[in-house]
């Protein structure tokens, strides 16, 4: 993109638990830019004539739960990626005025398996719980990767059977969570975890040799990341792709390298 936004939003519902604004306002001070990035809860029957005006105005920003579908609808325009995830999290008006959709939670996933790994993996099978958006962005980056596949569980099989028959070169559903659990990388992206301490898979379940990977965040990791960790598994929760996701989207806006060093910072110290 070319020209610099007007102003930067975060477009979902609810907003008010997300990190996003205190992680980008300080990549926005460590780069010297005199934005502001704000949260906007959105009622979704307001959503069509708020992103109207966000276009006229020139605001760029990212999209959550649950208007990433929405979003693509909405878009002029696609980034590969994010047309083949179906899904966009990060937006922006390019110089013709178009709205221009794209997905960094594939590259902020990749990221956070990196983080946990030390590097991408090659020949392995993953694990995916849930077969919402979070899952289309995990079974895109493993279509990236060099001779891996998926295994993809759901509390509702019939969206598993679909999501697989869209990334079918790679992705299989199974009926059967202990498939899931005998995979080399086990990623939850389920919801599960989100606002209690519900765990997406019985930790016991975990094959001793698996990585875990759970997309949630919460304050002080997932009830789920620290009950796989005590019995001696990697495990990470869901901060790191969610900062990575955030980096991303700030390069794409403004052409420069996000400062994730102040990021992680400003998350670590309790928010701005
Ligand atoms: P996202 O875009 O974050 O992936 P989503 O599209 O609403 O959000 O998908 C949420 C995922 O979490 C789905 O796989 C959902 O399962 P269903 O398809 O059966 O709804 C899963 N999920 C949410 N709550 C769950 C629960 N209590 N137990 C198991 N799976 C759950």
């Amino acid at each position: 993109m070319t020209r610099r936004p007007a102003r930067l939003v975060l477009l979902g519902h609810p907003v008010g638990h997300s990190l996003s604004p205190t992680f980008q306002n300080a990549a926005l001070r460590a780069a010297g830019i005199p934005l502001r990035y704000e949260a906007l809860d959105l009622e979704p029957a307001d959503f069509d004539r708020c992103v109207a005006s966000l276009v006229t105005d020139g605001v760029a920003g990212n999209v959550t739960v649950p208007f990433k579908e929405r979003m693509r609808e909405r878009c002029d325009h696609l980034t590969p990626l994010s047309a083949r995830v179906g899904a966009v999290n990060v937006f922006w008006v390019d110089d013709d005025g178009r709205l221009v959709g794209d997905n960094s939670d594939v590259g902020g996933f990749n990221a956070a398996v990196v983080k946990l790994l030390g590097e991408l993996p090659r020949g392995i099978t993953v694990g995916v719980l849930g077969a919402g958006g979070a899952a289309a962005a995990v079974l895109a980056a493993v279509e990236s990767w060099t001779g891996c596949d998926a295994h993809v569980y759901n509390r509702t099989p019939e969206r598993a059977a679909h999501l697989c028959a869209r990334f079918r070169s790679v992705a299989r559903p199974v009926d059967d969570v202990g498939v899931i659990a005998g995979a080399q990388l086990v990623v939850n992206a389920t919801s599960v975890g989100l606002h209690d301490d519900a765990m997406p898979l019985d930790p016991a379940l975990v094959a001793p040799a698996s990585a875990v990977l759970d997309l949630v965040y919460r304050r002080g990791e997932t009830p789920w990341v620290r009950a796989v960790r005590a019995r001696g598994h990697r495990a990470h929760d869901g901060l790191g792709m969610l900062i990575e996701q955030g980096a991303l989207a700030f390069e794409t806006w403004f052409g420069v390298p996000a400062d994730r060093g102040a990021m992680w910072a400003s998350v670590r110290d309790g928010g701005a």
